[in-house]
Formats: structure tokens, sequence, C-alpha cells
């Protein structure tokens, strides 16, 4: 049997999703298996993840712990594709309506300490044999903020020979606490001051992955050099800078059974490409559905995005009026999927109501939708002021619709700009800006619309991207790598 690896996380898709972590944690665990590691995750008892998961046994009872009444370690195996799964069982702190960090008002859920220490205790008394006898792992790979204190409680007690892995997928979100709630989670007090969980007066989970695991990743090579900086480090610069040559980027994949175009049964034609008609069908289903102009020759820019200031989306906006500018007829038309932010929604609303036909506005969270905005859209906008790595740019480029980005974080990494250079070395698949103006965005957004225009280049473009293979396979084999450099500096 090869390496055992738990992989400690929040959220899984197609269970719980309120963003592209769950799409990594939904791809992840089968590529490893693919690769051949031995894997069982461990996550949070959330309505849908208990209800999600097959032929679960009791492993333990935990007891009344971290203010649940009762917890229950379950093993079973995720119904969708059957990775084995611990399941922290505590109904108390995790069977509630809302998403899994906010109650449907928006705030945090007050008990977070609680419900994320448990979940990472779990994780680390799992990896030190004390809760499952017939299965150890070797690697503990703890995903943000929400199971960083995995990486503290193996710390706290040295000596159990396995690896931990933190891996940052937005460091903007960092789990704050009170100190005074510090004696809650049952670590010796030489793991708050300063050099331990002590952030500017607050605990912080994110500082528990960061400082106490072996190894710690993010979702790209670029946001791996950008987090050692101020600019992007969120006030925790100086620790990554401190952890020089311990930390590293992954790029993430595309779970191609999850998003391919030539078999995706939310899409209204299938295509590839080397039968792109299909394509031509999503467009003017998607036009239909949203409510934009049946015109086949306007170009369609799409952005689905969480609307929040992270992703730029106040640039489209101000950009908005310019690009609109020109012809009604077969001129640009935008498409927006988006929720969170309510003035940024309510701006969207707005922007729609005023020109109907070319803008339409979607406020829900809807996975076949997104589906068919991406398929749908041929241009992709991804203006954000910072990004980890990205997944809307990837599934973008595989569904022949170009993005347009700006040069930051994993999308640089992701994406070939079409300078004239790369046009004619046929390596260019998108577009990019560099300030985070609208200016800079216009300009990008009017290159796209002339590239459009010319059907040979934009062809090329359409191919070039499609071509690309951000396989889970390529992330999964460095893991792996690194898993096994964590374990040999161990032993
Ligand atoms: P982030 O994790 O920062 O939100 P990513 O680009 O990594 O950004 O992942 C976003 C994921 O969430 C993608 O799978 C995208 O399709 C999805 N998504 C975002 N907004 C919506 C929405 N309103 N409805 C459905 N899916 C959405
Ligand atoms: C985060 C980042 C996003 C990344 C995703 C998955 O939510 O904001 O850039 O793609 O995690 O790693």
């Amino acid at each position: 049997m090869g390496l055992k690896v738990l992989l400690a996380a929040a959220e899984i898709f197609p269970l719980v999703k309120t963003g592209g972590l769950a799409d990594v944690v939904g791809a992840l665990p089968q590529a490893l298996v693919a690769a051949g590691a031995d894997v069982r995750l461990v996550l949070p008892g959330l309505s849908s993840i208990v209800a999600g998961l097959r032929d679960a046994r009791v492993v333990c009872e935990l007891g009344a712990i971290f203010g649940a009444g009762r917890v229950t370690l379950r093993l079973g195996q995720l119904a969708h594709n059957g990775v084995e799964a611990y399941v922290v069982d505590a109904p108390y702190l995790y069977r509630r309506a809302g998403n899994p960090y906010q109650a449907s008002d928006g705030s945090e859920w007050p008990d977070n300490l609680q419900r994320f220490a448990l979940l990472g205790w779990v994780a680390a008394h799992l990896a030190a044999g004390e809760l499952d006898a017939r299965w150890t792992p070797d690697v503990l790979h703890a995903h943000d903020w929400h199971a960083a204190m995995a990486c503290a409680y193996v710390a706290c007690h040295p000596g159990a020979g396995i690896a931990t892995v933190f891996t940052i997928h937005n460091l903007a979100y960092q789990g704050l606490f009170s100190l005074d709630d510090f004696h809650l989670l049952g670590l010796p007090a030489r793991f708050l001051a300063s050099h331990g969980l002590e952030f500017h007066g607050q605990l912080s989970f994110m500082k528990a992955g960061l400082k106490f695991s072996d190894r710690v990743t993010t979702v790209s090579p670029n946001y791996a050099r950008e987090i050692a900086t101020e600019e992007f480090g969120c006030g925790l610069d100086g620790v990554i800078r401190a952890r020089v040559g311990l930390v590293s980027g992954i790029l993430n994949g595309v779970d191609g059974a999850v998003w391919n175009p030539a078999d995706d049964a939310h899409i209204a034609a299938p295509f590839t490409a080397n039968a792109l008609q299909g394509k031509a069908v999503c467009k003017a289903a998607l036009q239909k559905e949203m409510g934009l102009r049946l015109e086949p020759e306007a170009p369609l820019f799409a952005l689905v995005s969480r609307l929040t200031s992270q992703k730029g989306l106040d640039l489209v906006l101000q950009a908005l009026p310019d690009a609109l500018q020109g012809p009604a007829e077969g001129g640009v038309q935008l498409a927006v999927q988006g929720n969170g932010d309510p003035e940024l929604e309510a701006a969207f609303l707005a922007a729609a109501a005023a020109h109907p036909g070319r803008v339409a506005v979607q406020t829900r969270y809807d996975e076949p939708l997104a589906h068919r905005m991406i398929a749908g859209a041929d241009a992709m906008l991804v203006p954000s002021r910072f990004e980890p790595c990205g997944l809307t740019q990837l599934y973008a480029l595989r569904y022949g619709t170009v993005p347009l980005v700006r040069r930051v974080g994993g999308l640089a990494d992701t994406v070939v700009d079409a300078t004239a250079d790369a046009v004619d070395a046929d390596r260019a698949t998108g577009f990019m800006f560099g300030p985070a103006t609208s200016r800079a965005l216009g300009q990008a957004m009017a290159q796209t619309v002339q590239a459009y225009r010319q059907p040979a280049l934009w062809r090329q473009l359409v191919l070039r991207g499609m071509a690309q293979n951000f396989s889970w396979d390529v992330a999964a084999g460095q893991y792996l790598a690194l898993y096994d450099a964590a374990l040999r500096q161990r032993v």
C-alpha cells in the first residue's frame, strides 16, 4: 500500500461548497489515489456531509468536547466517489442551516472557534493513531484556517512520526478569535505568544498552519511568491518569510469528470475542439436564459464569482459604460452570476436594469448555471485584486471561453497574454491587464473585442486554450513528492 494521507478540510464538492476550496477537496483525493496513495478525509459533520456518507460505522465515541454534549467519529465512503472519509458527527456544533462558516444573515457562527478547533483536534488525534487503531496516516494535509489547528495539536505531541502539510487557499480568511478563548483550545501557554497563535491581539488559526506544519503550500507558484510580500501577505508575510524554503506553490487542476464540454449534462449542447458547433448553441441558450439579445455576433463576456472586494468587480462596474459604447446591435454583452456583498449585488442589478438585453445578472448560487455561463460565453472576466489560484479561468479555458484576467496570483500562472509575440508563437490563451484600474480593464476588454472580431485569431486563442492541460494528476504527483520530502525530514 502507498503512502497513507489524511486530508482535513471543511468543505467538499458536491456536498458543501462556498468556493474553489470545495472543488479542490472534491478532486484531489481521487488524484492521489490514482497516483498510488492510500487516502482518507476528515470532515466536519455538516448535515449534507453526514447525509453523503455511505456504509458509515462508528469508529469511536468522543464524548463531550469543545462544548458539544456528544461527538461521534464515523467512517464511511463518500457516496459520490467512494473515497473513505471520517466524519466528526457533533450535531450541536455542525448540524444547522446556513453555510459552514456563517448563519443565513451573514454573521460568523459565534462558536466557530470550537467548531474548527474540534476538526483540527480530531485530525491530529487520528494522525497520532489514538482514534482508529486500524489506520494511522503518514501525512496529515490540512486545508485553510478551518483545519489549521490540526498542525498545532500535532506539534503539541511531538514524536508521532507524522508529517504535516498545510495548504493556504486564501490568506485573507484567517480564522481570528478572541485571545480570551485560548483556554478552550486545550493547548499549553507556549502556543500562545507572538511566536505562536497570537496575531495582533487576537488568536489566529491560520497562523497555527503557517507556524506548526512541516511544509506550507499554496495553490499557485506565483501566489506563493506574492504572500511573502507586504502587499499580499495580509499581515502574515513576516511569518511566511520566516519559513523560507518550506513554502511552495502547487497549481490546482480541473476535475475533468465535472468540467468537460464534451460530456456535461448541464449545458445545451456538447462540444469539443474539433467540433465547436455546440458552443454556438450554448451561447444562444445562455442569451435566451439570461434575457440577453439573441445576437450570435455580439461578444458575450461572463463573470461567475463570489461578490467580494477580492474579485475586483467594482472595476467591471466602472468599465462597463465605456465597454457598452458603440453599436447596441451586435455590441458587447455581459452576463453576471454572483452573490455575496449586498452593495455589489445591487450595483450589478442596477446595471442590468439600465441596459436591458445587454447586461444580465443572476444573484443565486447555482452550480448548473455556472456551467451554462462558462460554456455559453465568449470571454470570461476574472479581474481579481488578488487570486491564490482561481478556477473559473481554468474552466473557461477548457470550455473554449477566452479568459480576460488581471496579472496576479494564479491567474498570471495559468493564462498566456495575447501579446504579438505570444500570438505569433501560438502560445496565447487570453488577455491580461496589470494595474487594478477600470481604465486598464477597459483597455483589455477593448483588445478582447478587437480579437473577437478577427475570427482566425479568435479561433486560434480558443483552440490553444482548450489544448491546455491543467490536470490533477500533475498536482497529485507534486503533492506526493512534497509529502515524501516532509516525511524524510521527520524521521
Ligand atoms: P474562490 O474560491 O475564491 O471563490 P475560485 O475561482 O477558486 O474562487 O472558485 C470559485 C468556484 O465557485 C468555481 O467553481 C465557480 O464556478 C463557483 N461559483 C462562484 N460563484 C458561483 C455562483 N454564484 N453559483 C455557482 N457557482 C459559483
Ligand atoms: C480560494 C482562492 C482561489 C482558489 C481556491 C481553491 O478560495 O480564493 O483563488 O482557486 O481557494 O484553491
